[in-house]
């Protein structure tokens, strides 16, 4: 049995019992069972800790909480308009790719504007910090770093601190007292972020909380913590690369779908105010290369996207991506295939969304396959290009979101010329618009 307190819980079905079991007798789960402080984490956090007003819908506008600056322009943006109000937001990432760095940067900045902040280090030495600190030119004495893993002193000192803004790195460090089981655990995840989104509800204090992540995602991450947290920020790119990208993936306080680029250097992260610019500013007019105007969110970005087809080394034909979903790439070779006789399977097929970001909309369909038409054919696409649709199984160019915003921002960057779906009713001073209904419709287009 575990400490007095706390019960097991299934993390499948909910099911709970007052020991430990292998097996959970309501689904059957192996090993699902995990310690918990006996108390609902999924109740969430009410915004409102006092009595509430009722007032009609349109008074509650002018009620819009007020919002604080993180120091960089296009993260606030990213965010709806900067901080709220005791939100909670986890920042999540693989090791290495700078949560730290900008969090201690960001720490920096709140620090001047608003007073004292508090960085909790649970990962790294008080004298690796001010190493970092030192390279990165941060040297400012309201920025106090505390190492320290107990949650419970942890939380004695914040209440007799209060500071303005709290930084925790990392949730997997701390462990709480009343628990048995280790740091990083399901369970000390889960009370650590919830004990301290409480704390911060209670004081109105904003808090970053940094959550590692494997490439497997196998350590408790993002998902032990979706209901608790207000905001999740993913935090991206390619480790050798320079850029790193922060996307919104939830949040309570504007959209999803945002997202910041910064460029890591010498002195750490720098904003990245043009990040269209950035991405395709090493393209070429080759083979394989087409840009496509991605936008999950209100801001959308010129992405580079290039594919390798050349003869099958073994056998077995290689299909490998980067930033792009292997099973949507199978579906296109398919309907490349079947729709407009582009055969495939006796070639490697690569596909890469240069600079490290990676693209889940289905609006970039088009532009791969055209990529690997391209490619394949040994043809490039006219530079000036952009193109964009989702694909259907028939080979239909289907609709998608944001239409008018993706061609804007091609004929920003000079771009003349737009392949859309046909059923997209856009025209564009300045930039010709191609409507298209079927993938071989397109293909015709080029080659
Ligand atoms: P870090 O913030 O420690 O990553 P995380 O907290 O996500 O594990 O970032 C570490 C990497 O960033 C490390 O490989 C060195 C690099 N780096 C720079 O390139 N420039 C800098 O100014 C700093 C501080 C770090
Ligand atoms: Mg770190």
């Amino acid at each position: 049995m575990g400490k007095k307190g706390t019960i097991y819980v299934c993390q499948e079905c909910g099911y709970k019992s007052v020991k430990w079991l292998g097996r959970c007798p309501s689904c059957g789960g192996w090993n699902t069972l995990v310690e918990e402080l006996d108390v609902d984490y999924k109740r969430g956090f009410s915004l409102v800790r006092k009595a509430s007003k009722v007032l009609p819908i349109s008074a509650w506008e002018s009620e819009e909480t007020e919002r604080v600056s993180t120091g960089y322009k296009t993260l606030d943006a990213a965010l709806g308009g900067g901080l709220v109000k005791g939100q909670v937001i986890l920042i999540a990432g693989e090791p290495g790719i700078g949560k730290s760095t900008l969090l201690l940067q960001v720490s920096d900045k709140f620090a001047q504007n608003y007073g004292k902040v508090l960085y909790v280090s649970g990962e790294e030495s008080g004298t690796q910090i001010a190493l970092r600190g030192k390279r990165l030119g941060i040297n400012n004495s309201n920025l106090l770093v505390y190492p320290e893993v107990n949650l419970e002193n942890i939380l004695e000192t914040l209440d007799r601190e209060l500071p303005s803004l709290l930084v925790l790195d990392s949730v997997q460090t701390i462990f709480s007292e009343k628990l048995e089981s280790s740091a990083g655990s399901v369970s000390q995840v889960r009370e650590v972020a919830y004990r301290i989104t409480e704390w911060c509800k209670e004081k109105e204090v904003p808090a970053f909380i940094v959550g590692q992540i494997t490439k497997e995602g196998s350590i408790a991450g993002p998902k032990v913590l979706e209901h608790i947290v207000d905001t999740i920020l993913q935090f991206e790119g390619e480790r050798f690369n320079f850029y790193r990208i922060v996307k919104v993936v939830k949040n309570r306080f504007g959209s999803t779908g945002e997202i910041a680029v910064f460029k890591m250097g010498d002195r750490g992260l720098e904003e990245v105010p043009e990040p269209s610019a950035f991405f395709i500013s090493e393209k070429t007019e080759s083979p394989g290369s087409v840009v496509f105007p991605h936008t999950e969110g209100s801001k959308p970005v010129l992405l580079e996207i290039q594919s390798l087809v050349i003869p099958a080394l073994y056998t077995t034909p290689q299909r490998k991506t980067q930033g792009f979903d292997p099973n949507r790439l199978a579906l296109i070779l398919a309907v490349l295939e079947k729709e407009a006789k582009i055969f495939t399977r006796d070639a490697d097929v690569f596909v890469n969304v240069a600079g490290g970001m990676s693209v889940r909309e289905p609006a970039v369909d088009l532009a791969v396959a055209l990529a690997i038409v391209s490619s394949k054919k040994e043809k490039p696409i006219p530079s000036d290009t952009v193109i964009f649709g989702e694909l259907g199984l028939s080979g239909e160019v289907r609709a998608v979101h944001f239409g008018d915003l993706r061609i804007k921002e091609a004929k920003r960057f000079g771009f003349k010329r737009a392949v859309v779906p046909k059923s997209l009713e856009v025209e564009e001073e300045g930039i010709e618009v191609i409507p298209v209904s079927h993938i071989s419709e397109a293909i015709d287009l080029f080659f």
